[in-house]
């Protein structure tokens, strides 16, 4: 029988590393991507066979409103090209979302969703968890097969496709690529639900990309959210976050695939010789500014105001 298309390229070498300059699988036999290392012309005809449908989440609450639109642009022009694609958009300002009127692909459509919002940044980034949970159980399932749930502040600068996809997906943290356990910031206070021990763990994985089945994000946001709201219950808040639940979480679920900092770059980090492609990188932000209600500058005006 034959399936799918004829197709030539070079035959893959048994003895000859596409790499050498970089581990390209985990001790549990999970590849590292990296660019160089597999022909995206056979992984996208067999994606392609299969129709293969893709989720894109990302939040949008309060003031970070203003990335969406470089975040959805740039996606367009490399995020899964040629594939289904559903965007999801989950916000506080639904009508604001609603202003902007994106050009899409074919094949590509965007949703935006009602999030809840909280005062706290640091509430608004460990709530991630609950809302993906729940509207991966509601709806995701229904609708794409693979989810990948990502940081808005962020641009795309070149190809993430599905050479990507996988099961269960982490990217490897750009700050920690090349550290050892002891320099990773998992918690370390052991009353928390994310307690890593020191002679643990095995990369420092960001929580600005991950994905997988729709099946297993569910896993991995319900486990996640649950240890989020035990550490609640003892007035713990683990150091960041919800990435520090990600990381106990890929402990002990160690994720099939492993993204290389190519899929979460940094340029305050430099670009070392290793790094080929820079394909989602953070986009410069005045971290004050943008996760306050007041900006420093009003609070300066406010209290000078006050003073007067
Ligand atoms: N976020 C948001 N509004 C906020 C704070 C955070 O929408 O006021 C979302 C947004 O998607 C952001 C993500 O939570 O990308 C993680 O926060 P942030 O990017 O500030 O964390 P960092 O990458 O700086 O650690
Ligand atoms: C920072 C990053 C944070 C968090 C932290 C972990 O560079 O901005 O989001 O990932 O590293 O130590
Ligand atoms: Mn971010």
């Amino acid at each position: 029988m034959h399936c799918g298309k004829r197709m030539l390229y070079e035959k893959p070498q048994a003895l000859t590393p596409p790499r050498t300059d970089v581990v390209m699988m985990t001790p549990w036999l999970a590849p590292i991507v990296w660019n160089g290392t597999y022909n995206i012309d056979i992984l996208n005809a067999q994606f392609q066979l299969r129709g293969v449908r893709i989720g894109l989440a990302m939040f949008a609450i309060k003031k970070y409103v203003v990335f969406l639109q470089q975040f959805i642009e740039t996606a367009e022009k490399f995020f899964m090209v040629g594939h289904k694609v559903n965007y999801y958009i989950l916000t506080d300002r639904v009508e604001e979302v609603h202003q902007y009127n994106f050009k899409l692909g074919e094949g590509r459509q965007l949703f935006t969703l009602q999030s809840p919002t909280y005062k706290r940044w640091q509430d608004i980034c460990f709530r991630r968890m609950e809302m993906i949970r729940n509207y991966t159980r509601d709806r995701f399932i229904n609708e794409v097969d693979y989810l990948a749930v990502a940081d808005i502040d962020m641009q795309f600068s070149d190809d993430v496709g599905v050479e990507s996809l996988s099961e269960l997906f982490g990217t490897i943290h750009p700050g920690f690529y090349n550290l050892s356990r002891q320099s990773f910031t998992y918690e370390r206070r052991a009353e928390s639900r994310a307690y890593i021990p020191p002679d643990e763990g095995d990369f420092y994985y960001a929580a600005g990309y991950f994905g997988g089945t729709t099946e297993e994000i569910y896993k991995l946001t319900n486990y996640c959210h649950n240890g989020i709201m035990a550490d609640r219950k003892k007035n713990i808040e683990a150091l960041w976050h919800e990435e520090s639940h990600l990381n106990k979480y890929f402990i002990y679920y160690k994720p099939t695939k492993l993204l290389s900092p190519e899929y979460l770059w940094d340029n305050r980090m430099g670009i070392p010789g290793f790094l080929k492609r820079r394909r989602f990188v953070a986009v410069p932000k005045n971290h004050n500014e943008i996760r306050n209600k007041r900006s420093i500058k009003e609070k300066q005006r406010a209290s000078k105001n006050a003073k007067h």
